[in-house]
């Protein structure tokens, strides 16, 4: 089967893990009769510095027309990170209603967790995408007077919460029946007692699944101190994304973590990119991990209905770090290119 795949590598260590990525799954893809068109647009930073904005005017309809998007990272120190998230990957989340953020946080085998103990980590965490704190309601007062003020308000929709509910309680239907809702409401009365009732009715929908709301500070917490309790965390747009971070770092790096944009209705293309940012302290040295790429790409394979792929890529990856490569972030030695030809090695071994 054909799919049409936009690919942005954007800036940084996305020129380098991004075509990482792409050669093994044409290697994937030829072994599993797949046809992967790849589409190249060179959107980004640099694309801002000629332009003066992130990607064309037309942009979102020229996205519009591929089956998926795959994106390395955008951010560079030339322009302020407002703009590279506002002016790229915040409209092709919002604009294609990938209202979740799905960003799996597992150990793997050869790449050692900070933590003490070996227990096996393997948590979901759904990230609402769409709305919350990221929102652009608000303003600035009073510039550089003592009483200036600034205001930004959360805004959560009963439709948006309770479709992440949904999402995140089927997924804990089929794993572990776990659901763990981050939340705030002790300190935020207005919008976090308004997320615990929607999550709480939108879950009583899902017999097998129990719930616990937990206030993210001891949430945050947990997760340090007891992750393999976890099964699936829903938390809004601000807070999952600091709980996904942080689950990275517990696992062993932000170079391993994948994530998936997803617009599961379908009636848009979702985008697939690592959780890490473009790394400018390394960028250009072939240091980057491309594991979170190369995962983020298996998590693509999968959303496009083609599971043996996804796992033959996924395990690949996973035995190359099992036999010992690795980059310099997970304690390893390879370069970029010296542990993508030992994925590729892994991907004809099997
Ligand atoms: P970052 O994730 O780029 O880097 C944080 C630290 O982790 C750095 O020390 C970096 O070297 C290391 N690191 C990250 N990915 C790695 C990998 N694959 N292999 C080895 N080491 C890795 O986060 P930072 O420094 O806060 O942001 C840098 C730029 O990226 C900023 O402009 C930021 O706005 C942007 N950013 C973009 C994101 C996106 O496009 N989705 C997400 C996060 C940040
Ligand atoms: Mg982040």
């Amino acid at each position: 089967s054909t799919h049409s795949i936009a690919v942005i590598a954007g800036d940084g260590i996305g020129k380098e893990v991004v075509p990482a990525a792409i050669t093994c799954l044409e290697r994937i893809a030829g072994i599993h009769g797949l046809n992967l068109a790849f589409t190249y647009f060179d959107w980004g930073s640099d694309y801002y510095g000629r332009n003066g904005r992130m990607m064309p005017a037309d942009g979102l309809d020229q996205l519009a027309r591929h089956d998926a998007i795959f994106l390395g990272a955008v951010g560079s120190p030339e322009v302020p990170d407002t703009e590279s998230l506002w002016g790229l990957l915040i409209p092709i989340r919002r604009e294609f209603q990938q209202y979740i953020n799905l960003r799996p946080v597992r150990t793997l085998d050869g790449v050692t967790s900070p933590l003490a103990s070996d227990k096996p980590i393997d948590i979901l965490i759904v990230r609402e995408n769409n709305e919350g704190e990221y929102s652009e309601v608000g303003g600035r007062m009073y510039r550089g007077l003592p009483h200036e003020t600034a205001v930004q308000e959360t805004i959560f929709t009963r439709l948006g919460v309770s479709r992440a509910a949904h999402f995140a309680a089927s997924l804990a239907a089929s794993r572990q029946g776990r659901l763990t809702s981050a939340t705030k409401s002790n300190g935020i009365i207005h919008t976090m007692p308004f997320w615990d009732e929607v999550i709480e009715e939108t879950a009583r929908q899902y017999p097998g699944v129990t719930v616990t709301h937990e206030l993210v500070d001891a949430l945050a917490a947990h997760l340090v101190l007891k992750p393999w309790t976890l099964d699936v965390i829903v938390a809004s747009n601000l807070l999952g994304d600091i709980l996904s971070d942080l689950g990275s770092a517990v696992t062993g790096s932000i170079g391993v973590a994948p994530s998936a944009n997803l617009n599961p209705e379908g009636d848009f293309p979702s985008l697939f990119e690592p959780v890490h940012g473009s790394a400018p302290d390394i960028a250009g040295k072939g240091l980057a991990n491309p594991v979170g790429q190369i995962w983020s790409g298996a998590m693509m394979l999968e959303h496009l209905g083609h599971p043996d792929a996804a796992a033959h890529l996924q395990s690949a990856f996973e035995s190359a770090l099992r036999d010992g490569h690795s980059t310099r972030d997970v304690g390893g030695t390879s370069s970029t290119s010296e542990f993508t030809a030992a994925v590729l090695t892994a991907i004809d071994a099997h």
